[in-house]
């Protein structure tokens, strides 16, 4: 299956991360704009404060404006970071007191003074200005009073707010990045829960999953149910098949056989006996790679659900040399086995001895009459069956392709076969995670290990 690109987790855990960022960023933002706008409140309610009492000091006196500047309207004014305080008093576009280029009035007046922000004295003020029409004769008086001051406490109660906010935010947002972590590991927890106990299944193990899933996942156990159920319907059918198979393929060969072997005995011509003996020879290699075919089919088929069961390797390859001592005896063939007691794996059986049947099979078939074709069965250093015969060996040059499927050595020519024996061998070795070695003894003869 393809790695498919994003893990679920990552995108969540990040989704959720990237979530909690954008809010922490939010509220830090959102924090600082606010304790600014407070801030600016308070420091403009004091001057607002302070240029009201200014104006209120103010008298006209015989069309003279007399102004007694009151203490009070500056102390107010003072702060833990000692800010600079400014003012200028304009009679219309007079400077009566105070500093140069302070104020930008005269405003038209009215109750409320006006604020702003701007820069003096190298360096930032906030300008408070409150514009009064006096009573005088013979007209009215324009009296424009500013204070200002500088923003230093402003600016460090801002900074203060602001590294708090930072620190709440980064708290917040790793509290939160925790969570998604946590998260994300626990709604995705019953999907590894499920795979896990799929994967922990035995290979011919297809029961539907029971387990109760979250809703959202139900949709997919379902369909791997019926997956699992078609699964092994189509498996017993092909299991039935293969041996169905076999069974029609083979009786018909063998009635054929019989029948020609019958017509020989009573055929004189020599070219027809010639072709008789074709046609049986023809008749045995179907039937024989019918047979080996439908063996392959089987241990391939096996291999992939292997049916371990707890098995002796020297009882197994007991019984295939009494049930091919027969066979051997009518070759002129001494069969034997030796062991070093019982040796105990875990396999599938009827693998087991289809694969040392082969082996034997061969051992007899490629060797000489009046030889020994030997088994013997080791638990040291670990399980495998060695069959060694005294014939002519593999051919040298061919060993690595023999366990190669329809590979048939030169040495074969004029034998019956179809070339599977060794592959069904090394397959059902390889199954039960173990290999098959080749190789030609010294003394001669070839010598076939199965390690398991
Ligand atoms: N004991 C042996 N001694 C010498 N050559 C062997 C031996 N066993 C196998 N071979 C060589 O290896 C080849 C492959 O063996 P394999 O069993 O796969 O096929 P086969 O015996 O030709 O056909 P079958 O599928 O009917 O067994 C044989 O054709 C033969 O050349
Ligand atoms: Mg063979």
């Amino acid at each position: 299956m393809r790695g498919s690109g994003w893990s679920l987790r990552r995108r969540l855990t990040l989704t959720l991360i990237g979530g909690a960022a954008v809010l922490a960023i939010l509220f830090y933002l959102v924090v600082r704009t606010y304790a600014q706008g407070i801030a600016q409140q308070s420091q403009d309610r004091i001057l607002e404060a302070s240029v009201t009492s200014l104006m209120d000091a103010a008298v006209v006196r015989g069309g003279q404006i007399e102004l007694d500047l009151p203490y009070a309207a500056f102390s107010m004014l003072d702060t833990a970071a000692d800010d600079r305080v400014f003012y200028a008093i304009h009679q219309g576009d007079v400077l009566l007191s105070g500093y140069e280029g302070l104020s930008s009035g005269p405003f038209a007046p009215m109750g409320e003074p006006r604020f702003a922000t701007r820069g003096f004295a190298g360096g930032d003020v906030r300008v408070a200005t409150l514009t009064h029409s006096l009573p005088a004769s013979p007209r009215p008086v324009l009296l424009t009073v500013s204070v200002a001051q500088t923003r230093d406490s402003l600016s460090g109660t801002l900074l203060t707010i602001s590294i708090n906010a930072a620190v709440f935010g980064a708290v917040f947002f790793l509290l939160a990045a925790g969570m998604a972590l946590w998260t994300s590991a626990s709604t995705l927890r019953p999907l590894g829960q499920i795979a896990a106990s799929v994967a922990r299944r035995g290979p011919s193990d297809l029961r539907p999953v029971t387990r109760s899933v979250p809703t959202e996942l139900s949709p997919l156990v379902t369909s791997f149910n019926a997956l699992m159920t078609r699964l092994s319907h189509s498996l017993t059918q092909s299991e039935t098949f293969i041996a169905e198979a076999a069974h029609r393929v083979r009786t018909p060969l063998a009635t054929v056989r019989s029948h020609a072997e019958v017509t020989l005995m009573r055929v004189d011509k020599d070219e027809n006996r010639q072709a008789l003996r074709s046609m049986i020879r023809a008749i045995d290699e179907s039937s024989r790679a019918a047979g080996q075919l439908l063996d392959h089919a089987m241990v391939t088929f096996r291999g992939d659900q292997l049916d371990k069961q707890d098995v002796d390797l020297v009882s197994i390859c007991s019984d295939i040399v009494d049930r091919l001592t027969p066979v051997a005896e009518m070759m002129d063939l001494d069969l034997t086995i030796s062991s070093d007691g019982p040796v105990p794996v875990q396999a599938d059986p009827i693998l087991v001895q289809n694969a040392v049947r082969n082996l034997v099979d061969n051992a007899l078939k490629y060797s000489s009459a009046e030889s020994v074709v030997h088994i013997h069965v080791s638990a040291q250093p670990g399980p495998s069956i060695t069959v060694t015969d005294q014939g002519i060996g593999f051919p040298k040059d061919q060993i690595e392709l023999l366990s190669q499927r329809f590979q048939r050595g030169d040495n074969a020519r004029d034998t019956v076969g179809s070339g599977l024996g060794l592959t069904i061998a090394k397959d059902v070795a390889e199954a039960h995670g173990g290999r098959l070695e080749l190789k030609n003894l010294e003394a001669g003869g070839a010598c076939a290990v199965l390690y398991f």
